[in-house]
């Protein structure tokens, strides 16, 4: 049976090599992709597969019940099968400087989403989530799927708030809805505000690279491809109603990753420049794993050591790219290929 998979924020880091995974490893799909090209959402992630005939773009925002409408009508006679939800507001220091948008989009546009789901009977929902939500922890222990919501930052807080939506549409309506909470993504494609981009992009241009506090701060890190398949893996095999934590195994403090990102590009560690800390900054997250492991058979391939190196190699090669996000000439390329 051909499914049919919506997919919100596609045009974003993770939602894109989603997409283009999908495309590639699951030929008998359609892809819907409905994004509305915020900053963040970038039409030069998915070059090339445009004029793929299982693949079609919706320009909309999840918070406009209209525009939701639209997505799902793509879908066509035999309609949405499947939805999984990326789009959000998804950097912590912009929420720092300004909540709203993180309320109107992770919060609103869930429930708009939900609702227009649950009213035409989707197989199942997979809420793209992420581990901030847990809050932050000390120098040992791990948050498991039980571990109380605690979140600290704007963004998180607007996570966890869909979050408790999703939870409340599975318990109230019987609504076939899944949470994925992953841990820090990098890989292919990913805006360069976040901490690896940025310090690539600035490295090679011999800038500064601003290290908040005094940069022990850790992270889990996995690889944009294990995070796409353990999703895919909650779609296909998961539990309607259960959470699953997705981690890479791989703790790192954040100074630690910006020296190892110099080392690779041979540039001197005097680019490094101690700033303000950022408010509220959560000190350690990781993940226990074990569930989406035990219950579906999802663990990462790639370890830090394997995929750091390509992901940097990634950006030297792709320095078009780079230089388009960082220009900001990516926001005509939807009107160059979309005459909007
Ligand atoms: P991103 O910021 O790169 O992309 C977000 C995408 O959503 C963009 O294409 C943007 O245009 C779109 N979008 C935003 N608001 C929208 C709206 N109102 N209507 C329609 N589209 C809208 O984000 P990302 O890093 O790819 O993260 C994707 C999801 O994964 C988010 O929900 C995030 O919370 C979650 N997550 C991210 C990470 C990470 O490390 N990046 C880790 C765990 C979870
Ligand atoms: P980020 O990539 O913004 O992800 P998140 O805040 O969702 O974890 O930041 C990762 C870590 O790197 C976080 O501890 C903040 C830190 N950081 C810096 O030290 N300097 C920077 O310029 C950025 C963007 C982040």
């Amino acid at each position: 049976m051909t499914r049919t998979i919506l997919v919100t924020g596609g045009a974003g880091f993770i939602g894109s090599n989603f997409v283009r995974m999908l495309l590639e490893d699951r030929p008998g799909d359609r892809v819907i992709n409905l994004d509305a090209l915020t900053y963040a959402g970038n039409l030069e992630n998915l070059k090339g597969i445009e004029s793929n005939p299982n693949y079609t773009f919706v320009h909309g925002d999840i918070t406009r019940d209209e525009d939701v409408a639209r997505a799902f009508e793509a879908g066509g006679e035999s309609g949405v099968s499947h939805v999984v939800h990326f789009a959000a507001e998804s950097h912590v220091d912009r929420s720092i400087q300004s909540g709203l948008p993180f309320v109107n989009s992770n919060v609103i546009g869930t429930q708009v989403l939900l609702d227009q789901a649950r009213g035409r009977s989707v197989e199942g929902f997979v809420h793209v989530s992420t581990d901030e939500v847990y809050g932050s922890l000390g120098k040992t222990g791990f948050f498991t799927e039980e571990t109380p919501l605690s979140p600290n930052s704007p963004y998180s807080a607007s996570k966890a708030g869909s979050d408790m939506l999703v939870r409340a549409a599975h318990h109230t309506h019987g609504f076939p809805a899944t949470i994925t909470r992953c841990s820090n993504n990098y890989g292919p494609y990913q805006f360069p505000e976040k901490l690896i981009p940025l310090m690539i992009a600035n490295a090679r241009e011999d800038k500064a690279l601003p290290v908040y506090g005094d940069g022990m701060q850790i992270r889990d890190w996995l690889y944009v491809r294990d995070h796409c398949e353990a999703i895919l893996a909650v779609m296909e095999k998961g539990q309607p109603g259960e959470v699953y934590n997705i981690g890479g195994h791989n703790e790192y403090p954040n100074i630690e990753i910006v020296r190892s990102i110099l080392r690779h590009l041979d540039k001197p560690e005097s680019l490094i420049e101690y700033v303000t800390d950022r408010p509220g900054h959560d000190r350690r997250y990781a993940i226990d794993a074990k569930k989406i492991d035990e219950q579906l058979g999802w663990t990462p391939r790639y370890t830090f050591e394997q995929a750091l190196p390509m992901t940097i190699q990634w950006y030297l090669d792709n320095d078009e790219w780079l230089q388009s996000v960082r220009s900001g000439a990516y926001r005509d390329y939807y009107a160059a290929q979309y005459g909007g």
